[in-house]
């Protein structure tokens, strides 16, 4: 199964695609990820890497293509991945196409979550995750079942975004009015596209995703 979560910035992407994970055992491949590991490994892309993501403004086409490119060869992607915050230009979406023709599979579906803008920003000022395994969480939404405690590895450290800020979140949502956007098209032309209401409850996200994910 190949899978693409599309949206802007706090839509659920990330939340959703940990339980796709868990339900379909299939890799979620997250540039965000990949990149914050780069900048937190003071790697030379994550140096380049951290100033624009701090500003919230996208890092180049040729680092994340380079990025994903070597990702979806590894062995645990034989199977299928989930591309979580990628692709996100018509130039990474260009080169997603030629990936997948040289591996010569195809994809299975861009699943756009759909979230009004006021609720964007909620969400990600609300937002923390574990730091030790990065399970997600949210101050109002998704709170930990013992409070301060990780549900999935028992970790009392969490950790918030530097780039989850009130001022970044305008520059990020710009970004992905601007840049990734038209991707909903893209997708659409070629018949891959369903948009869901990502306003719903996260287990009724979560539901409507299943019910997508069980007619492949
Ligand atoms: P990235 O890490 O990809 O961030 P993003 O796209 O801005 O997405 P988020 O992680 O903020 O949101 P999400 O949709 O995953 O929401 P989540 O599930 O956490 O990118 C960061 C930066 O890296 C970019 O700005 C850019 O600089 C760079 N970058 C990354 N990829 C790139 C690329 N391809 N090209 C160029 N640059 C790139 O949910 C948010 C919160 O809401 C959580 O707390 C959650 O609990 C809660 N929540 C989720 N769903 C619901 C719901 N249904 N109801 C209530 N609460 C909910």
């Amino acid at each position: 199964m190949r899978l693409i979560l599309l949206g802007p910035p706090g839509a659920g992407k990330g939340t959703q695609a940990q339980r796709i994970v868990e339900k379909y055992g299939i890799p979620q491949l997250s540039t965000g990820d990949m990149l914050r590991a780069a900048v937190a490994a003071q790697t030379e892309i994550g140096k380049q890497a951290k100033a624009l993501m701090d500003a919230g403004k996208l890092v180049s086409d040729d680092v994340v293509i380079g990025i994903v490119s070597e990702r979806i060869d590894a062995d645990d992607c034989a199977k299928g991945f989930i591309l979580d915050g990628f692709p996100r230009t018509l130039a990474q979406a260009d080169a997603t196409e030629a990936m997948l023709a040289r591996k010569g599979v195809s994809l299975d579906k861009v699943i756009e979550i759909r979230v009004e803008d006021e609720v964007l920003a909620q969400r990600i000022a609300g937002r923390y995750t574990c730091a030790n395994c990065g399970t997600g969480y949210h101050d109002t939404n998704l709170k930990p079942k013992v409070e301060g405690v990780c549900d999935k590895c028992g970790s009392t450290e969490f950790k918030r975004r530097p780039d989850d800020n009130a001022e970044t979140v305008m520059t990020r949502l710009q970004a992905y009015y601007k840049e990734t956007s038209p991707l909903i098209g893209y997708y659409y032309a070629k018949g891959k596209l369903v948009s869901i209401d990502g306003m719903a409850a996260i287990e009724d996200v979560t539901a409507e995703i299943d019910k997508i994910l069980s007619s492949l």
